[in-house]
């Protein structure tokens, strides 16, 4: 048989052919046989029997991708912001070749794969240390803000079915979410000018994360983080054991250690929605507020690393998160309000009414039967004072709803308020037409004292408002707000320890709260 090649092969196939005319050059040792150059005959002789098809080349193995290295990935969430927009987010420490991020400022960050598509998170904001700023904190008692890390984000498409962060699954958003966790005030407080300082290193005493884990096992399809997650301001005096080594100020590490590691659990298990608290306004931890949690777009404006640029970094635009079929969460930032009524010529007041005008319109949405609106300080709820009158809710949000809906405060639209701030539980069903209100501030930093029991009568949140039961617990613990089942309208809000021991139930129609209990709760 004579075969004659004539083409050039492609180099792979010419290899191969190489191979097999070696191969009939040993076995038949045909003169002129010189293994088949480019453009030479081969001569081969009698036919042979076939030579064994060519093992093919195994694939090389993809590269791993450095940025996604579940090393360098410090913390995984989804948050859920303005127009339902699902977040993912990641923390990183991974410091990408300075060629490549040159190139692309995201190459830092860690590749996302959704529904099977992979691309790489954008640059949120890159690791770097803050010139120290003014703080709540005396400057000898401040430091600059190390952020070793970088925040990285992607916005989920609305129909997106699964997503990963590296090898880290992500909770999804669900169409219809049935139980949403709540939570606040969740942070070990290190706190010099109080003299405060509680023993984060005993989870007893600083429950947050055994509260997170407990919390997790409820299976929340949502959690609702009602602010201050960060306690940690001043070191840990040398004598006091149970803070011992504790990080502190407002960088990554103490952000680590007082929120990212304790919530890891929650956060791994259902998206977030978040809402800042006073302990994150510009002058505490505000820098990593905005950094890491804050869903809005971080700039340098609003960043809280300038305090030149407070007035925007403390404030931002409430927003609704729409909850399925019917019930929707109002988010509104109160980081900075104080606790004095504001004059109408403040600029905190022009500010706060066009943001609660906002909330009026956000609460009038047609098709929404149950609005929820969700802000960090009590509005018609109390504060507890030892032996006395409790304090009301918080007079400079009060001056300014007041202003803009006289003895309703809140727009006809809400029909439940939810805040932290307070380190208690508490549900109040008004006599008047007000929002049913609870407070569910007891997630993890120093609890305050319980409210007298029962209250004096006429004791008030605010003017005009008459309480007609409140049900309260000093307990660490958080709420479970679960679905009514159809063709119920509304929610069902429900106490829990930190164990998950069940201590009131308080079902929601419209305005009003029937709590199963009525007074102080003991566990
Ligand atoms: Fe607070």
């Amino acid at each position: 048989m004579r075969t004659t090649l004539t083409a050039a092969p492609a180099p792979r196939a010419m290899r191969d052919l190489r191979r097999l005319a070696g191969l009939a050059c040993t076995a038949i040792l045909l003169q002129g046989c010189n293994g088949g150059g480019n453009n030479q005959s081969i001569v081969l002789g009698p036919p042979a029997a076939p030579a064994p098809a060519p093992a093919p080349a195994p694939a090389p193995a993809p590269q791993p991708d450095a940025a996604s290295a579940d090393a360098n990935l410090q913390a995984t969430w989804v948050e859920i912001g303005d127009n339902n927009a699902a977040i993912a987010r990641a923390i990183t420490s991974y410091a990408a070749p300075s060629a490549d991020t040159t190139a692309d400022a995201s190459a830092v960050c860690p590749q996302i794969t959704i529904d099977g598509k992979v691309t790489r998170m954008t640059l949120r904001v890159g690791a770097g240390t803050m010139a120290l700023r003014t703080t709540a904190s005396d400057p000898a008692d401040s430091k600059p803000s190390a952020f070793p890390v970088s925040a990285c984000e992607t916005t989920l498409p609305a129909d997106a079915k699964q997503a990963a962060i590296g090898s880290r699954t992500l909770p999804m958003p669900k169409a219809e979410p049935q139980r949403v966790l709540v939570l606040a005030d969740t942070g070990c407080r290190l706190k010099k000018a109080d003299k405060a300082y509680q023993p984060c290193n005993d989870s007893t005493v600083w429950p947050f994360a055994p509260l997170a884990a407990t919390g997790a096992g409820f299976n929340p399809d949502l959690v609702l983080h009602i602010g201050d997650y960060h306690y940690r301001e001043n070191t840990c005096p040398d004598d006091i054991a149970g803070c011992k080594d504790s990080p502190w100020g407002y960088g990554w590490d103490t952000w680590q250690a007082d929120f990212f590691k304790p919530a890891a659990p929650l956060l791994a298990k259902a998206p977030w929605i978040v809402v800042r608290g006073n302990h994150e306004e510009c002058a505490r931890g505000g820098q990593g507020w905005i950094r890491f949690l804050d869903p809005r777009p971080y700039s340098d404006k609003h960043s809280c690393n300038d305090p030149a640029n407070d007035s925007t970094g403390n404030y931002s635009e409430p927003y609704a998160v729409q909850l399925g079929t019917g019930s929707q969460i109002i988010v509104f930032d109160s980081a900075k309000a104080g606790k004095a009524a504001l004059a109408t010529n403040d600029p905190q007041f022009i500010a706060y009414q066009k943001q609660f005008q906002t909330v009026a319109t956000l609460a009038a949405k047609p098709g929404i039967t149950t609005t929820m609106f969700t802000n960090h300080h009590p509005i018609l709820a109390f504060a507890p004072v030892a032996g006395q009158t409790p304090a009301p809710g918080n007079l400079a949000l009060q001056s300014v709803m007041s202003n803009l809906n006289p003895k309703a405060y809140y727009p006809s639209g809400v029909h439940v308020a939810l805040h932290g701030h307070v380190h208690d539980f508490q549900a109040l069903n008004f006599a008047t037409d007000h929002p049913a209100t609870l407070v569910s501030g007891n997630g993890g930093d120093n609890l305050d004292v319980a409210l007298p029991d029962p209250l004096a009568p006429g004791t008030t949140p605010a003017p005009d408002v008459t309480v007609d039961r409140i049900t309260h617990h000093a307990s660490f613990g958080f709420m479970l707000m679960e679905r009514k089942a159809s063709p119920g309208v509304g929610w069902t809000f429900k106490a829990y320890t930190v164990a998950g021991k069940l201590l009131a139930t308080c079902v929601q129609t419209g305005r009003t709260l029937a709590c199963d209990k009525t007074g102080f709760l003991t566990p």
